[in-house]
């Protein structure tokens, strides 16, 4: 089964961008349902994938769209918390001149990953992603996460789902993208995610399952 991870910080690290109520909600409640029910789809067909990453691929590739979104959006969620941090960082080294190359500079990253969170129809996710040789802003629907694209690797992400910024910033998506972006990214894990493209070893990923503890006969 898999397990809800634990925030890589207090749920007042954030604050005040992410408020502390925000993230109790979000990780909480609203992932753990995910978490809940893919274990208990798992439970329900007796399939024991070996990982997250594996049944959102297989899920998406057999059409199983209530074990997919659920799947994803445990992965997704997890994968934000770690893209986040109560300690201001900074773009450096191959990271920084990547985002150059692709934006001009790290304003033009800002006003295009702003942009297309804004610009997005309904509940999904903001991401820059590594594809095709450079970085580029892509935001995706509902569940979908990039793990479904061959040669895509997310580098960061943030939840434009309202239920993300809703408490904090009502419907202003747009002042919470660009608080957000100010503050919370976590440069050190976005150059960690270019580093393992450039060194061709696995990325971020979801903790293992774990087995269930058995429990001894009286
Ligand atoms: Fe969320």
């Amino acid at each position: 089964m898999f397990k809800l991870p634990d925030l890589p910080y207090a749920y007042d690290a954030l604050a005040p961008t992410v408020s502390s109520e925000t993230m109790r909600l979000h990780h909480d409640k609203h992932q753990a349902k995910y978490v809940d029910t893919v274990n208990e789809l798992c439970a329900k067909d007796g399939s024991s994938p070996a990982s997250l990453e594996d049944l959102i691929v297989q899920a998406h590739a057999g059409g199983y769209n209530h074990v997919f979104n659920n799947a994803a959006q445990a992965w997704n969620h997890a994968f934000f918390w770690s893209c986040m941090t109560p300690s201001r960082t900074a773009p450096e080294g191959a990271l920084a001149q990547a985002i150059d190359q692709a934006f001009g500079d790290q304003k033009g990253l800002r006003a295009a990953f702003v942009k297309e969170g804004e610009g997005h129809f309904g509940s999904g996710w903001v991401w820059l992603l590594h594809a095709d040789g450079g970085l580029k802003v892509a935001s995706t629907h509902d569940a979908a996460n990039p793990l479904i694209e061959d040669g895509v690797v997310p580098l960061l992400v943030c939840d434009l789902w309202e239920h993300a910024y809703y408490v904090d910033y009502r419907s202003d998506r747009k002042a919470f993208l660009q608080a957000w972006f100010d503050a919370l990214p976590d440069w050190t894990f976005a150059g960690h995610q270019l580093r393992a493209v450039a060194d061709k070893v696995e990325a971020w990923r979801y903790p293992a399952p774990v087995t269930e503890p058995v429990r001894r006969q009286a």
